[in-house]
């Protein structure tokens, strides 16, 4: 892909919450920032960007379109509907992998004796994307491991049929949730893996939007 200038680029960001009752839910310590922070770059390279941010307080610029969901399904269903006239899909989001299979209506009561909450799995919004992936799109994914990570994100890079994957290490201080900064390796289905230097998010924003223009 030559440039970003004039191309469709649809980025997700940020966690999403799974409620459990009308005031409960299950989240995790994604804060937006490196999707959002892609999502920036890649306006200022001339794309137009859609962004499918989860709960974040991170603000965008009106260059971006911005779409706020707040579960994983919100979050499939928003990407769904416009997937297919997309040429980059990155996939920055931490989406919950479960969700509670019964949503109470009203607050739970504490009892004495705990509480036992069954989830089920939510959509697989970037493996859905893998399967149905067209002829010249390119499908990013990022991975967050704390062990075996090289294996587990090569794993997930050709489970998943993404072209490009950025790994996420949280062994690396100052890399990952809540950081300005972040530490990437990016793999690309070649089997090529470039390492980075702890950078600030706006320069990993960069790195992997060249990642992008530079695969074939
Ligand atoms: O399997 P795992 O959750 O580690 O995969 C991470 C990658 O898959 C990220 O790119 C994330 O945005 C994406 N993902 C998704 N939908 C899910 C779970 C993960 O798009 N339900």
């Amino acid at each position: 892909m030559p440039e970003l200038e004039g191309k469709r680029v649809l980025i997700t960001a940020g966690p999403t919450q799974e409620p459990i009752d009308p005031v409960r839910y299950i989240g995790n310590r994604s804060t937006g920032k490196m999707g959002i922070a892609i999502a920036e770059a890649a306006a200022q390279q001339g794309a137009l960007v859609t962004l499918v941010c989860g709960p974040s307080s991170v603000e965008s610029s009106d260059s971006i379109k911005r779409i706020n969901v707040k579960t994983a399904q919100e979050m499939f269903d928003a990407v769904m509907e416009i997937e297919s006239e997309k040429d980059v899909l990155i996939l920055s989001a931490a989406v919950a992998d479960y969700r509670p299979k019964i949503v109470a209506d009203t607050k739970i009561k504490k009892k004495d004796n705990g509480l036992m909450i069954e989830l089920e799995s939510t959509p697989d919004i970037l493996a859905t994307l893998g399967t149905r992936k067209k002829a010249g799109q390119v499908l990013v994914g990022f991975a967050l491991e704390t062990d075996n990570e090289l294996e587990n994100a090569i794993d997930k890079l050709n489970r998943k049929n993404c072209d490009l994957l950025v790994l996420n290490s949280l062994q690396n201080e100052g890399a990952g949730f809540g950081h300005d900064t972040n530490r990437v390796s990016i793999l690309d289905r070649h089997n090529n893996i470039s390492n980075f230097e702890l950078k600030s998010k706006a320069e990993v924003a960069k790195d992997i939007l060249q990642a992008i223009t530079d695969y074939k």
